[in-house]
């Protein structure tokens, strides 16, 4: 091979992810082991589950997505393992596991930071130059930052309480989202979509948080509650008990996806012109980044456009494939660390491990 090839590993939460990615950008092998069934049926992620998933399926997943890649183990340039951040025993599989296999071949090893590798995904299917703002957005985190480069990001905000995946996963669960025939499998936020297509989001009044702080940090724990309230009547309403679906189930759903959206696009809003006027991006044609779980929302999509159509910016998202967590974006931010020569490690001989 005349070009880099990383195999990239992620098992920061509930996917056990691995994917073969060359410097062009090819995917060359993926594998993905969702545990998300497992974890509807409990009603969230049990972390000592999750690690024991991991520890069932690492081995198969990184198997296969090498052998789907056909590059031999020892044609590789290195390995790419999310490090950070995530639950410490998910994250602690793939992380003994990588240790052991550059050992065994004697690669080098490059720690990945998972939010890095979501806002780095859109180099691999755009040519995205820095600097350019990203939004962040799933259900473990939520963040606004200027990236300057590979290893450089300017944390503009951030959610003070719960991400919007979180919240939306909670809402959905709160509205037994599982038991409606049509969202049986989804994912909380993917369910809330669904049903929000069939509903009317003008019957239900919410104020989007946050919406006189001067600031670019978000906040959805008064919504959700807010939300909450409303289940609770309407229940009391429709004589339905708690765990059943509602008749209004879908006009909840479009409400509180939109006020999510115009939360997500006036705080965003806010970073653009900040950033623009202290010429931290250019005036026009700057890019928008937004990438997470919670990115494939279209509707989502459509409040941020109106953003940078004001802002003169491209709203730029990765395919929704490789907005959930994947094995590509890592071994992908494992090409751009190798490509900028930082946060590369080794381990066994040579070889040094230093988690920050
Ligand atoms: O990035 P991701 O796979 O995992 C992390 O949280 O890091 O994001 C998962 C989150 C979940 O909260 C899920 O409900 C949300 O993304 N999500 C969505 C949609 N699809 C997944 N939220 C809104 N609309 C969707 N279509
Ligand atoms: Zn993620």
């Amino acid at each position: 091979f005349l070009h880099k090839v990383v195999l990239g590993i992620e098992t920061s939460c509930d996917d056990t992810a691995a994917a073969v990615v060359d410097e062009a950008g090819n995917v060359l092998g993926e594998a993905i082991h969702s545990q998300t069934e497992v974890h509807l049926k409990t009603g969230g992620i049990i972390p000592p589950v999750a690690q024991q998933l991991h520890r069932e399926n690492i081995q198969r997943i990184v198997q296969e997505a090498l052998s789907a890649s056909r590059v031999p183990p020892s044609e590789l340039s290195a390995v790419a393992t999310t490090t950070m951040p995530g639950l410490a025993l998910s994250l602690g599989v793939g992380l003994s596991f990588s240790l052991q296999l550059v050992g065994q071949l004697k690669k080098p090893f490059i720690p990945i930071h998972h939010m890095e590798a979501h806002a780095l995904t859109i180099r691999l299917t755009n040519e995205v130059a820095f600097p350019f703002l990203v939004l962040l957005i799933s259900g473990g985190h939520c963040l606004l930052a200027l990236v300057r480069g590979v290893a450089d990001f300017l944390l503009l905000g951030k959610s003070l309480d719960i991400a919007p995946g979180d919240m939306l996963d909670k809402v959905a669960r709160r509205l037994a989202l599982t038991k409606h025939p049509e969202c049986a499998t989804m994912s909380g936020g993917k369910a809330i979509e669904h049903l929000a297509k069939q509903g009317n989001r003008l019957r239900f009044d919410l104020t989007p948080p946050m919406h006189r702080a001067k600031n670019c940090d978000f906040s959805f724990t008064g919504l959700q509650h807010a939300v909450d309230k409303i289940i609770t009547q309407k229940e009391k309403e429709e004589g339905v008990e708690q765990g059943q679906v509602l008749a209004s189930a879908a006009d909840i759903a479009a409400a509180v996806q939109h006020t999510t959206a115009c939360h997500l696009a006036k705080r965003t809003h806010r970073a653009l012109l900040f950033c623009q006027q202290r010429g931290l991006l250019p005036p026009h044609n700057a890019a928008l980044v937004v990438s997470g779980g919670v990115a494939s929302n279209f509707y989502i999509r459509k409040a941020l456009e109106l953003v940078t159509n004001a802002t003169q910016c491209a709203l730029l998202c990765p395919p929704p494939r490789l907005c959930t967590d994947n094995g590509v974006m890592i071994a992908w931010n494992g090409i751009e660390r190798l490509r900028a020569g930082v946060g590369i490690l080794y381990d066994t001989e040579g070889v040094r491990y230093e988690p920050k």
